[in-house]
């Protein structure tokens, strides 16, 4: 069995690594890695494939940046040539980035298998870039590998057959305790940050790169102001993504000294931070999951969230965009550590063979 398996933006790069480990072991099975190349910086990018051990793509496409037609359109025709080339049994897309919509036309039109994993979620808010990639992935995809229970229900809803519906769990959740498991083996951390995160105690850890909350003035204003009041409870370390740090300069956005912009971090680096803050501010997807398996307290900037089980179970509150809803889950949060939470179904670090299960029955070394 031929499978290729696409990555193309950072958060994609975690969720196909425990995948790729758990391929390893099974016999008679080429899985190859492609890079769309829709992130290219090396800190949002080459980064990751050192700090999680993946190997160099097989092929590295260099879509690179642009409008979502123009990105989108690149990484359609760069990927066609791959699987025109290559003839793989199945593709498999993960997560919900520009790369897993335009992979998954391109598979599906060849009439190739399209496997999706972390699919069925659903913000119902359409004006996300997201949840158009969610939605358009699913219609086509033939098989659904989904982390909670709601996003099976989402698909079924859709009139997806249950047979090809498999709640496997959380891969992301799979590369989360690889990683927290390393970095507790190894006491002497030498991560350029490690001053920092002494020097600055108890403190929040932040981050912020939706085109929702960063792209319109007037929201960025009012969620740095929100900011800005927090950082007078604490500091907050905050390392900021390219499109944050372009729409900073743009709106000309005010930060407190007490918010230590920092570059954008590998993974572990990453870990190492917000792992030990009193509460994360985000309006990351992947980090309201990886906050819930690590009991950490995480406030959410943003109205909802596809990610249901993440608040139902965890440790995840909805805080919205206005200055005062921020400000009042963020003293919440503090006053109700530690916040018992517990770890879904299946987010156990397994998540990745239980998918490769389902594709390679009974061939598991
Ligand atoms: C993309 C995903 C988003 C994901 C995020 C994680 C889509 C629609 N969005 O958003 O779901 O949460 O990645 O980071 O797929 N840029 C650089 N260097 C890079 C990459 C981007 O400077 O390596 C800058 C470019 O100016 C670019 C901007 O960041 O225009 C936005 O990048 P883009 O890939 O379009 O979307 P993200 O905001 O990163």
């Amino acid at each position: 069995m031929k499978v290729l398996m696409v990555a193309g933006a950072r958060p994609n790069f975690m969720k196909i690594a425990p995948i790729y480990r758990a391929a390893q072991a099974i016999a008679d099975l080429d899985c190859r890695v492609v890079h769309t190349g829709q992130h290219y910086d090396h800190a949002m990018s080459q980064a990751f494939f050192e700090d999680l051990d993946l190997p160099q793509p097989d092929y590295a496409l260099a879509a690179g940046s642009g409008s979502h037609a123009v990105q989108t359109a690149k990484i359609m025709v760069a990927f066609e040539q791959v699987c025109m080339t290559e003839h793989p049994d199945l593709v498999m897309v993960v997560g919900d980035v520009n790369s897993t919509l335009a992979c998954s036309i391109v598979a599906k039109k060849l009439q190739i298998q399209v496997a999706h994993v972390e699919a069925g979620l659903r913000s119902f808010d359409i004006a996300m870039p997201e949840e158009v990639n969610r939605l358009v992935t699913d219609v086509i995809s033939d098989l659904f590998f989904v982390t909670e229970a709601s996003a099976a229900a989402n698909l079924m809803k859709e009139g997806k057959a249950a047979e090809r519906i498999h709640l496997v769990g959380n891969v992301m959740v799979d590369n989360l305790y690889h990683h927290a498991r390393s970095l507790a083996e190894e006491p002497h951390l030498s991560f350029p940050t490690a001053g920092l995160k002494k020097a600055a105690g108890d403190y929040v850890f932040l981050t912020l790169h939706r085109p929702a909350n960063v792209d319109q003035p007037d929201i960025f204003a009012t969620v740095a102001e929100a900011l800005n009041t927090i950082a007078e409870e604490r500091v907050i370390l905050f390392p900021v993504h390219p499109r944050t740090r372009k729409m900073l300069q743009q709106h000309g956005i005010g930060l407190s000294a007490r918010i230590k912009r920092l570059p954008p971090l590998g993974f572990r680096e990453a870990l190492f931070l917000w792992q030990d803050a009193a509460v994360v501010l985000t309006d990351s997807g992947g980090l309201q999951e990886e906050t819930t398996a690590l009991g950490v307290p995480c406030v959410t900037l943003r109205e909802n969230t596809e990610r249901p089980i993440t608040v139902s179970m965890g440790t995840n509150v909805l805080a919205g965009t206005s200055r005062q809803g921020i400000i009042d889950c963020y003293r919440q949060a503090i006053a109700d550590r530690p916040r018992p939470a517990r770890v879904p179904p299946y987010w156990d670090g397994l998540s990745a063979q239980r998918i490769w299960q389902v594709l390679r029955p009974g061939n598991q070394e």
